[in-house]
């Protein structure tokens, strides 16, 4: 049975979780292990690792940024692309030597690979290191998980088939003293033909309005700036709830909240733009004027077969509706080259629904086949050489569009909320515009946490850098 009730984490199961965290800081008195996170994937596993971080230093761990000086090293881990898990095989193997040296060191990998059973047990067999697996919907557990670790000298794995939880209230320390992110809801329910996610993150689950809100109000009278709300697709948020709940009202409700400067949020699936949350983006003044609307693809006929439930026209006339109403308004997209079956045909389409939208950025990604999705079986998969080159041109026609639509912004003053300093040029400080551009301009660090007027000077295709208006 699917009902709220067993969605959300009780109470009492929290309190366990709260008794398993005092057990583990009681193990170390003296606060003085270390802990490393290596994240891999989208802002909601970054989410997840603050969570992970919180339970970690509230058990009286500390962060460390090396490796070798880690008593507890964890991996959360991402499947949407083949890479990221090929990578996380690497780092797991680089780390045996380490262990044997330091039999004392705890390894533990996290997050949506460790959703697959077959992946699971690929670790649990040849990876006999790794101490604890726990796949996202078991997050909530890891005080209770690493107690287990902690007393046993067998490996813990645990995955979960269900469609997992929402628990609320779990301890969090997260990255950024100005912007934070708040994931409103998880899982997803499209089945795009190519995606993992609806198998490792489960069916579409909101957490409550309030409980959101309530976030909200803590973070702004915390210090907090901005905040972007997460979910696979944030446009059907609260339908699920079956209370009236939707993204719109969502975004209205958090206007008035006092200290948030900004709100922001991803991903947008483009059947589910309604006119209403055009509207509520357009009134609600701390609402950015940016949105990420990945279209995957410029032909219907590939769009058809990735099962996205629209068509190119339909993507042209939405966009067309939201720069009627916010003509400022910057969109950013993700496309995928070299989907089965993609010809020379389609994926001239792709390139020139590129050139027709003129968006501010492009994700790109090569297609990645992933078991288990219904893309992965078919025979005519395209061969790499062929994805890349797709991938090259499609860059290269962006990047001279974004150069384009970033020089329109020369002489221009543009309101920057500062992040602090610049990890690429330590004498600049940096922030972003309301469009989500990056600004590099010289200034105090105390200005970290404002809201700061710039003059453009010069524009790239990545940054831009401007002067600071006093
Ligand atoms: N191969 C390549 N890219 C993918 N994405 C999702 N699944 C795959 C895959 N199998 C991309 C989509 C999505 C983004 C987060 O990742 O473009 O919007
Ligand atoms: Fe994957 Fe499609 Fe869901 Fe996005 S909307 S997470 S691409 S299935």
């Amino acid at each position: 049975m699917d009902t709220r009730e067993n969605i959300l984490v009780t109470e009492d199961e929290m309190i366990k979780q709260d008794a398993f965290l005092q057990m583990v800081a009681e193990k170390n008195p003296d606060a003085n292990k270390k802990y490393i996170i290596n994240t891999f994937g989208c802002q909601m596993n970054e989410n997840d690792s603050e969570k992970l971080s919180g339970m970690l230093e509230a058990m009286g761990y500390m962060r460390t940024q090396t490796i070798e000086e880690a008593d507890l090293i964890l991996y959360n881990t991402c499947c949407v692309r083949e890479n990221a898990e090929l990578k996380v095989y690497g780092h797991l193997g680089s780390l045996k030597a380490l262990k044997n040296r330091k039999p004392g060191l705890i390894i533990a990998v996290s997050g949506c690979m460790m959703q697959q059973k077959d992946v699971v047990d690929v670790i649990t067999k040849k990876y006999r290191h790794v101490d604890l697996v726990f796949g996202t919907h078991n997050l909530y557990k890891f005080p209770e998980l690493l107690y287990m670790t902690l007393n046993s000298e067998k490996p813990v794995a645990v995955v979960s088939d269900s469609d997992g939880y929402i628990a609320e209230g779990m301890p969090i320390k997260r990255d950024h003293g100005v912007k934070a992110w708040t994931t409103i809801m998880y899982g997803c329910n499209n089945f795009c033909s190519y995606c993992i996610v609806p198998y490792v993150r489960g069916r579409e689950r909101s957490r409550k309005l309030s409980d959101i809100i309530n976030e909200a109000r803590v973070l702004g009278h915390q210090g907090y700036k901005e905040i972007t709300l997460l979910g696979q697709n944030v446009n059907s948020y609260g339908l699920d709830l079956k209370d009236g709940s939707n993204f719109a009202l969502l975004l209205r409700s958090l206007e008035d909240l006092e200290g948030i400067e900004r709100i922001r949020f991803m991903t947008s699936h483009p059947k589910d733009l309604t006119d209403e949350l055009i509207l509520a983006m357009k009134e609600c003044k701390k609402v950015c004027e940016h949105l990420h609307l990945p279209i995957q693809a410029g032909s219907n006929r590939i769009l058809s077969e990735m099962n996205r439930r629209y068509t190119r026209e339909q993507y042209f006339q939405l966009v067309d509706r939201i720069r009627s109403q916010i003509p400022e308004i910057s969109l950013t997209t993700d496309i995928i080259t070299g989907y089965p079956g993609e010809t020379e045909e389609d994926f001239a389409q792709t390139l020139d629904l590129i050139e027709k939208v003129r968006f501010d950025y492009v994700y790109t990604f090569l297609y990645s086949k992933r078991t288990g999705t219904p893309a992965a079986k078919r025979q005519d998969q395209i061969p790499e050489d062929v994805k890349k080159k797709r991938f090259g041109a499609l860059l290269e026609l962006q990047d001279s569009i974004g150069r384009q639509i970033n020089e329109e912004l020369a002489g221009k003053s543009v309101e920057i909320l500062v992040e602090g300093i610049s990890k690429n040029s330590f004498s600049m400080m940096t922030g972003r515009t309301r469009t989500n551009k990056i600004v590099n301009f010289k200034g105090k660090t105390d200005l970290t946490g404002q809201l700061v007027n710039v003059i453009i000077d010069n524009t790239g295709t990545w940054s831009l850098e401007g002067t600071l208006v006093h």
